[in-house]
């Protein structure tokens, strides 16, 4: 019988990661889902993204944003209240879910993902905690597309949205940006990363013959209002500006079982 390390929850989460994750803007957690919940998500993600085989496909990654709105176990990983619990302790304060996206990087894709904050991208006002869970759903290696972060770039606010594929994008913008320290972060099955959307990150190219898996699980502050301008996520909806983002794309987290 193969035995598991235990997960990592609210309870057991150590205070320290709670420390490391509100000074560096992002924290590696081991065992937030099962090795055999993340062996069935990825066959899931596989599957959604033969289905929905389309414009999301990109030359950095395949992207499918709200997996969870189509694919049931996705879903039941979007909505885990294990992860939504440890990101609430993190962020410190109440959250909503914002989105999911599977991001696949095909086999022996030599692009990376360029340095970016995620928060720039988005229509939002009211967010000062947004927190990312990027799970992977495959061992990740360096080789195979893992995070590096910029520790402490959380802080930088007010940043035009960068291009995540092109290398001077961020740097352009925040030049001191290039002399910070970068941390790179392998994982393995079922472990995650939680960042800040304003935390500048990078993921390295997948030179290996497996296609690299991550679920990203996108939460803001519960009092996220929107802010008009152009998102996949917002565009048909027909929000006002100054809006609450609620309702049932944007579902309080964690769902605690009734
Ligand atoms: C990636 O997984 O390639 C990038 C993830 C991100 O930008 O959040
Ligand atoms: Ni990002």
């Amino acid at each position: 019988m193969i035995t598991e390390e235990p997960l990592t929850t609210e309870e057991n989460l150590p205070e320290n990661k709670v420390k490391q994750y509100r000074e560096r803007g992002f924290v590696a957690i081991q065992g937030i889902i099962s090795k055999e919940r993340a062996a069935r998500y990825r066959e899931a993600a596989l599957e959604l993204a033969a289905r929905r085989r389309s414009s999301f496909d990109r030359k950095v990654f395949t992207q499918l944003v709200n997996a969870w709105r189509e694919s049931e176990p996705l879903k039941e990983l979007t909505l885990d209240p294990n992860v939504a619990s440890v990101a609430e302790t993190l962020a410190g304060g109440p959250l909503r879910l914002w989105h999911d996206q599977v991001l696949i990087k095909n086999p022996k894709n030599s692009a990376p993902t360029e340095f970016h904050q995620d928060q720039p991208y988005w229509p939002h006002a009211n967010s000062v905690r947004p927190i990312s869970a990027w799970v992977a759903l495959c061992d990740v290696p360096v080789e195979r597309g893992c995070m590096t972060f910029i520790p402490g770039s959380q802080q930088r606010t007010g940043l035009a949205a960068q291009d995540l594929t092109d290398a001077g994008s961020l740097m352009s913008l925040s030049p001191d940006l290039r002399w910070e320290e970068r941390i790179t972060v392998p994982l393995k099955a079922g472990d995650c990363t939680f960042h800040h959307g304003r935390t500048a990150h990078m993921a390295t190219p997948n030179f290996t013959d497996d296609p690299r898996v991550a679920h990203v699980v996108i939460f803001i502050d519960a009092g996220t209002t929107y802010r008009k301008k152009p998102h996949v996520v917002t565009d048909s909806l027909d929000l006002e500006d100054g809006a609450p983002l609620d309702g049932e794309l944007f579902p309080r987290v964690p769902v605690r079982p009734e």
